[in-house]
């Protein structure tokens, strides 16, 4: 089996990629950036420019399956042109997809999309499965919603559709955890506002196990890749702590506090959505992590020193 990856180059790309050559699947992807087009047998780059409408369609040869996971990160300050970065770099890159696949013969039968929870309209008390079908009218959410639709053209070219909406990613390499664990470990670690909002936290692993499982099952449709035991942020904040060895002393940091310091962006961390992972499961996948501690035991202990260093 081959696939092609988008995004392969990042976070979770780099994750998908591992578990693919360990499960003996041959990797095409593409990438913006040409110094990372590598060409081996099992790894092959292509390069492609989604705002030039440029592809390099050679990247479809011999490929049965698509995991898309391209777009510019959400964790930069959202000026106005950002904002349309973030929202473009996810449509168009995949009406890109689309439209080179339209009137030619291909093999392709399936796309297994990143989408996220941030779809999900911010609430405390909600436990949102993906039968909920209202979008929250946050920025995100917006994006989220367009980004999807425009991910169900692939059935236009026969290519059946699987979405992930991905929740917070647990990492010892980058994203969440990393910016979470370095004020804690100077004894700067604080909740967020009230602390109660909900974080739908994954481990790194059990995302990939995710794309991969959806792959192999061909599985369809949308399906939550967050863990069975969401936490509020102080329980995040505490374990977190906890697992260090380290006090928190200070006081929650106000929403408004942080808004000075990040602009719109701050919601990224006040917003709540406690996402259930039960359907994913009652397709009998088996989370490795369930439980918060031992995930993060898992990514800061272990190779605790690793991450510091980056
Ligand atoms: N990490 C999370 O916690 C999380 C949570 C929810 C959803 N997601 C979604 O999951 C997907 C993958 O996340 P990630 O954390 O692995 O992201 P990442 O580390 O930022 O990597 C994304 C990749 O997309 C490509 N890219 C970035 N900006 C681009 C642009 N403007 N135009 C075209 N390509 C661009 C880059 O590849 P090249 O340099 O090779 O082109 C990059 O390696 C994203 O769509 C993200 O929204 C992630």
């Amino acid at each position: 089996m081959r696939v092609l990856i988008t995004g392969a180059t990042g976070l979770i790309g780099k994750e998908i990629v591992k578990l693919c050559h360990e499960n003996e699947i041959k990797v095409n992807y593409l990438t913006t950036s040409k110094p990372k087009i590598e060409n081996t047998e099992n790894y092959q780059g292509f390069y492609w420019n989604p705002d030039k409408k440029e592809i390099d369609t050679a990247c479809f040869k011999g490929v049965d399956a698509i995991i898309h996971l391209v777009g510019a990160s959400v964790s930069k300050r959202w000026t106005p042109a950002y904002k349309k970065e973030i929202l473009n770099s996810r449509t168009e890159s995949t009406q890109l997809l689309i439209d080179n696949l339209k009137g030619e013969t291909h093999q392709i039968k399936q796309v297994v999309s990143a989408s996220a929870i941030g779809i999900y309209p911010d609430s405390l008390t909600n436990y949102y499965d993906q039968s909920f079908n209202q979008t929250s009218d946050s920025f995100l959410g917006q994006v989220v919603k367009v980004w999807e639709a425009v991910v169900d053209g692939f059935a236009e070219v026969g290519v059946s559709v699987a979405k992930i909406r991905i929740g917070l990613v647990l990492s010892n390499k980058g994203g969440a955890l990393v910016e979470l664990v370095k004020p804690i470990k100077y004894g700067l670690g604080a909740a967020f506002g009230s602390g109660k909002q909900w974080q739908s936290w994954i481990h790194i692993t059990d995302l990939s196990n995710i794309f991969l499982y959806v792959l192999q099952h061909q599985l369809t449709g949308v399906y939550n890749g967050v863990a069975p035991n969401p936490v509020s942020n102080t329980e995040l904040t505490k374990t977190v702590a906890g697992v260090l060895k380290k006090p928190l002393v200070l006081p929650n940091i106000p929403k408004l506090f942080m808004k000075l310091i990040l602009g719109e962006m701050h919601i990224l961390l006040f917003e709540s959505q406690r996402v259930s992972s039960k359907k994913i499961q009652d397709k009998g996948f088996d989370f490795k992590f369930n439980y918060l501690e031992p995930a993060l035991r898992d990514l800061l202990n272990l190779r605790f020193t690793k991450v510091y260093r980056h």
